[in-house]
């Protein structure tokens, strides 16, 4: 796919992935509509968009307020007429026993991560039907695909994007939109800093880089797959999963119950 002068709109562009794809997708020559909710690293990634893709802009939007993404979906299909393919990015993470999470926690994650992805596709649905063309990309989890340990809350609510992934992709093929979903293992971003010292730990060697999963993601996008887990460590596992799901929780199980019980190592 050629990406010169596609309009996308990236959720979560101020930061981490979302940056990165930002800028990669500028550089092919695509305009971006980057939005998140802090202002001075919209202006920070802005400034650098600009000097790749002149019409790119950022919003600030929160997307878990269905008004704040109404009003951003307007606003840019006044400017631009359409959206070409809208990337559901943005994303809040947590890892700590569910019994110890404020519910408050719970619902913010799942307001952010599923309800976000959900406000943004509703806004923008209808003019890539009336066009009958686009692409919608959300970006999941390999904790979409394997329940871990401490991020109950988190799981849940990349397991619902998954779904909701899988059923739209089945409603809207037929009407010339492509749905994907990329499920990115644990990835070098600022994402787990506030829970970085929570076990259990990703292993080093299994930690990709921004770059990595923006590549993956322009990958899907071109080849217009459904799914692409990354890095191919974990497609395996997951893999592993599918075919043999008993045996794998039997396992992981076994793994985590030291982290359930750290004293009962000392
Ligand atoms: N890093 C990982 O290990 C990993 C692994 C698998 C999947 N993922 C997924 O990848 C996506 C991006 O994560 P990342 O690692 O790039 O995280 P990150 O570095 O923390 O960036 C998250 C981005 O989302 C934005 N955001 C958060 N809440 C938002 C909201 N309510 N409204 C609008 N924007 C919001 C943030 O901007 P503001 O703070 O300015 O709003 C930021 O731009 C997430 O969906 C995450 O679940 C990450």
């Amino acid at each position: 796919m050629n990406f010169t002068d596609r309009v996308i709109l990236i959720t979560g562009a101020s930061d981490g992935i979302g940056k990165r794809l930002a800028l990669d997708l500028a550089a092919r020559g695509a305009v971006i509509i980057g939005c998140g909710r802090s202002e001075e690293r919209l202006g920070a990634v802005l400034t650098e968009l600009q000097c790749i893709s002149p019409r790119s802009i950022t919003i600030k939007c929160d997307v878990s307020s269905r008004e704040e993404v109404r009003a951003m979906v307007r606003k840019v299909l006044a400017a631009y007429d359409a959206v070409d393919i809208l990337i559901n990015n943005a994303g809040i993470g947590m890892r700590k026993p569910f019994v110890e999470t404020p519910l408050e926690t719970i619902e913010e994650l799942m307001r952010t991560n599923y309800l976000g992805t959900v406000y943004c596709t509703h806004e923008v649905l209808p003019s890539m039907l009336a066009r009958g063309r686009g692409h919608i990309v959300n970006i999941s989890s390999v904790a979409g695909h394997i329940g871990t340990l401490n991020m109950a809350g988190y799981c849940a609510s990349k397991f619902a994007i998954n779904g909701f992934s899988e059923s739209l992709y089945h409603e809207l093929k037929p009407r010339g939109i492509a749905v994907s979903v990329v499920c990115p293992g644990p990835v070098k971003t600022g994402f787990n800093r506030t829970f970085a010292e929570t076990s259990p730990k990703s292993p080093k060697h299994l930690i990709i880089s921004p770059e990595s999963v923006s590549q993956t993601v322009m990958t899907i996008i071109e080849n217009k797959r459904f799914e692409m887990i990354t890095p191919r460590s974990f497609a395996l596992i997951c893999g592993i999963k599918r075919l043999m799901p008993g045996l794998f929780r039997a396992i992981s199980s076994r793994l985590f119950r030291s982290h359930v019980f750290p004293e009962k190592n000392l």
